[in-house]
């Protein structure tokens, strides 16, 4: 509530200098057009930029508790607004220095506001493919939609392995593993939208499902606004909490069969997806890989190359958190490799 009723205020001061300096000065706003008509395709009477600002206050990138990490340039870049900015023109996987001021994930991140003071500014600040952490020499292109989910997951990645794997598909190569975070850190959904980012140790390629090629992360996370509990600018799924909305209903024009009962478990793959993880994590602790408490790798130690492989790859998922909805059948295959290999050491 606050920050909307700030931001009505300092929207009516705008209007008010606007207007002084209209009828003081010329007739001519930024770029040689006239500022009040500008101004006026955004900021009317209507409640459309208010209806956002409710919803986007509501979502994690306003509410999280991470901008802070903007003071450090290994974070900054997902963590901080200006840090996004910097690394979408620079490519880089840090910003140069750390961002003090740093501001959080805003209207300003993912929009060009107020640069050409037109409602084209509405447009995205990239909708471009990117090559992304784990291999700068892959590229992402989630194109659906004009390619709205590459803004996403320019983010929404993981970072390298560090240290790397040179052979992953090697069951005799041994690496030392040191630093119990060894893994793909939070939040690789655009990977695994885009099928990308796990270590192929499978014994046949790893498939996709068609949300890739179908659906973009706004189809999903911004449709149908339900106050600012759910969908629009929330960007939160659930159908968990009753009277908070239920926004299976964005699954329905393509799954007639989704339901508050299925929720997002449609036929039942959710449930499918987390027993595999149940399964494999158990393995993973059997062979002493994983610590099930802190939920990390082991350390110091040293681990064949495909063992880390397979660990990388139950991370990736773990962290990805839609159990398979994102792209079902790469999860699968990935779980489903990774269950045969440690079947393979007798676990
Ligand atoms: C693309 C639509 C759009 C246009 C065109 C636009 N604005 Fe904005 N403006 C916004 C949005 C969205 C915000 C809210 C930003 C936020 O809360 O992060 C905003 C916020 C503001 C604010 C509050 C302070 C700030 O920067 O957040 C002022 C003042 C303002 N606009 C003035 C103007 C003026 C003057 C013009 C014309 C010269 C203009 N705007 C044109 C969308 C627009
Ligand atoms: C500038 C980087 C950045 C961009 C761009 C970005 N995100 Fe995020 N996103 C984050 C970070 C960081 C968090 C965690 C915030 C926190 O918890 O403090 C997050 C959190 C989220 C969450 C909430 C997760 C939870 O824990 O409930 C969702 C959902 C989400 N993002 C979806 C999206 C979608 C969809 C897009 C594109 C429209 C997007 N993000 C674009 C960085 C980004
Ligand atoms: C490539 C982008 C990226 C970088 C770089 C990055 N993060 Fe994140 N981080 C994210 C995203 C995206 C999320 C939200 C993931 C989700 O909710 O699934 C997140 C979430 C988090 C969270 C919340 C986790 C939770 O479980 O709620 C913390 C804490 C965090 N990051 C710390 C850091 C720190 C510290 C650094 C720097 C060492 C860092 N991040 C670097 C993208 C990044
Ligand atoms: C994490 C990125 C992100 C943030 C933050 C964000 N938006 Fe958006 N917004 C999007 C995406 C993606 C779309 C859908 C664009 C598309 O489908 O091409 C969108 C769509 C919109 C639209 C519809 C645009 C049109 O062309 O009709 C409006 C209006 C809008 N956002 C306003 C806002 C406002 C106001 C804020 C801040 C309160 C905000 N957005 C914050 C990513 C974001
Ligand atoms: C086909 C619909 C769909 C698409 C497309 C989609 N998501 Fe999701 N996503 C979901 C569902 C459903 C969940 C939650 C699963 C659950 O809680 O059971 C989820 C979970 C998440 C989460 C974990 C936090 C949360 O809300 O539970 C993040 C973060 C996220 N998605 C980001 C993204 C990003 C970024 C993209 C695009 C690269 C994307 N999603 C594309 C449906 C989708
Ligand atoms: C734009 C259309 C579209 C939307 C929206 C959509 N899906 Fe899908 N989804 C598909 C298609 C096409 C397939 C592959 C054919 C099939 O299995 O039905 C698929 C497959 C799946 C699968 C794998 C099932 C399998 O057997 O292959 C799951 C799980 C799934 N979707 C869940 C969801 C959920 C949950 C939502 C809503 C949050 C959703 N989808 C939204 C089009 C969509």
């Amino acid at each position: 509530m606050k920050k909307i009723t700030s931001f009505l205020f300092v929207i009516g001061a705008a209007s008010l200098f606007a207007g002084l300096v209209l009828t003081g000065c010329t007739k001519s706003g930024p770029a040689g057009k006239d500022a009040n008509a500008t101004c006026t395709q955004c900021h009317t009477f209507a409640d459309t930029i208010v209806a956002k600002i409710f919803q986007y206050d509501a979502s994690k990138h306003a509410s999280g508790s991470t901008a802070f990490e903007g003071t450090n340039k290994s974070c900054a870049p997902c963590h901080a607004s200006q840090g996004f900015d910097e690394v979408v023109v620079t490519g880089a996987d840090t910003t140069k220095t750390g961002i003090a001021d740093a501001a959080p994930i805003n209207c300003r991140t993912c929009h060009k506001i107020h640069n050409s003071y037109t409602s084209s500014d509405w447009d995205l600040k990239t909708t471009a493919a990117f090559s992304p952490r784990y291999d700068h020499t892959a590229s992402i292109d989630l194109a659906f939609n004009g390619g709205s989910s590459n803004l996403c997951a320019r983010c929404h990645q993981a970072r390298a392995a560090s240290p790397g794997l040179t052979n992953p598909t090697s069951n005799v190569d041994s690496i030392k593993i040191t630093s119990g975070r060894w893994g793909p850190h939070h939040g690789p959904q655009g990977l695994i939208m885009a099928g990308k980012g796990a270590f192929e140790v499978g014994a046949a390629a790893f498939g996709n499902s068609p949300h890739r090629d179908q659906a973009a992360c706004m189809t999903c996370h911004g449709g149908y606004a339900q106050g600012n509990f759910v969908g629009g600018h929330t960007l939160t799924m659930t159908t968990t909490s009753d009277n908070l909305g239920d926004n299976y209903t964005v699954c329905k024009p393509c799954h007639a069969s989704a339901s508050a009962t299925t929720g997002f478990n449609i036929g039942g793959v959710q449930d499918e997806i987390e027993g595999m993880m149940q399964d494999l994590k158990v393995k993973l602790a059997a062979a002493n890989v994983l610590d099930t408490t802190t939920m990390f790798i082991k350390v110091p130690k040293y681990y064949k190359q495909k063992q880390l492989a397979v660990y990388w790859n139950f991370q990736l998922i773990e962290a990805d958190r839609s159990m398979g909805v994102h792209n079902y059948q790469y999860t699968y295959d990935i779980l489903q490799s990774g269950i045969d290999y440690m079947n393979s050491l007798g676990l």
